[in-house]
């Protein structure tokens, strides 16, 4: 099947109410009409979600802001310009005919344009908004690949669009431009230092209670097998273990595999690695903590997680 079919295909599915899984620079997404309820109810159904936590809306063009956020700031145009198309999510204050399924029965909602040459050309046939958490079962790992999303969710997809290894690897940095000053509700690859350098002033992190955020749960992203953070040195008496470690350290026991010491060489092969090692049947997986440091905040977010 050629592209353009396969993308016709995925937008007739669309306007009858159905899910397709597309392609993005973060992660694939479980996307329907975000103007059809009973489209959104089987995203819901489709990854065992529970239906207070609000979905993104992406959209192909700025120009459709309106369609769905009110009280636009100027802050908003700013940002599009230096982070859209690309892993950005700002929640804005909705407009009254936004449904309820994709707001949570918040008065906010989320948007983005995403950057992965098969998503735009989607969200421009389509020409409307098309809601999509990640394409993953509720709390286990976001997946990068199309066979990850078959594995994730099988039947309950109307259509896959295979579009390759996610270049970027991990979800979209989330930033609450809704309420008075602007905070971070989940750390991504947009960092906060270049928020801050954008929008000429200080963004905090959020503590975590704030609008609802499942990626804020804490437990979520999370492998099946247990999973654990080191520091200094694995303690365990297992020899079946795994071993994910990003500074090359020595260990003496168990399979260690090694990502990149690089953030983002890192982010793009984690959730990857979590889900091939989730097939091999260790006791445990360990992890090295990764560094302290401000590069490393999106990637030291979902470990956390996915250890919690
Ligand atoms: O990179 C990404 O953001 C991917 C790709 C597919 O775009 N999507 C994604 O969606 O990660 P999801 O649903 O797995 O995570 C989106 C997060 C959720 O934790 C949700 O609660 C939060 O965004 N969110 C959505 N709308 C919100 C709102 N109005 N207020 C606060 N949080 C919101
Ligand atoms: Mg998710």
């Amino acid at each position: 099947m050629t592209q353009e079919t396969s993308l016709n295909q995925a937008v007739e599915i669309l306007r009858v109410g159905g899910l397709v899984a597309i392609p993005t620079e973060t992660v694939y997404g479980l996307g329907a009409d975000a103007r059809n309820e009973n489209a959104l109810k089987k995203i819901f159904a489709a990854k065992g979600r529970p239906a207070d936590h609000p979905l993104i809306v992406h959209i192909g063009d700025i120009s459709q802001l309106k369609d769905w956020a009110r009280d636009i700031p100027e802050t908003v145009y700013l940002l599009a310009k230096h982070f859209w198309p690309g892993p950005l999510t700002l929640i804005l204050k909705k407009n009254p005919d936004v449904s309820d399924f994709v707001t949570g029965q918040q008065d906010s909602i989320g948007l983005r344009i995403p950057s992965h040459p098969i998503a735009l050309a989607l969200l421009k046939k389509f020409g409307s908004g098309i809601a999509a958490p990640s394409a993953n079962r509720f709390g286990h790992i976001s997946p990068t690949t199309a066979e990850a999303v078959r594995e994730e969710l099988g039947e309950a997809v109307d259509l896959i669009l295979e579009g390759g290894q996610c270049e970027r690897g991990l979800e979209s940095t989330i930033l609450n431009l809704s309420a008075d000053a602007p905070v971070i509700l989940r750390p991504g690859m947009i960092s906060r230092a270049s928020l801050e350098k954008i929008l000429k002033q200080e963004i905090v992190m959020t503590q975590n209670n704030a609008p609802r955020v499942s990626g804020s749960l804490e437990s979520h992203y999370a492998p099946r097998t247990p999973t654990k953070l080191f520091s200094e040195d694995v303690r365990s008496l297992d020899e079946n273990i795994a071993i994910l470690s990003y500074s090359g350290k020595p260990f003496s026991k168990g399979v260690v595999v090694k990502l990149s010491s690089d953030p983002e060489k890192y982010a793009h092969d984690l959730y990857q690695t979590l889900r091939e090692l989730d097939h091999q049947h260790f006791s445990t997986l360990w992890i090295e903590r990764v560094p302290e440091t401000s590069e490393w905040d999106a990637v030291r977010d979902r470990l956390v997680r996915a250890s919690s």
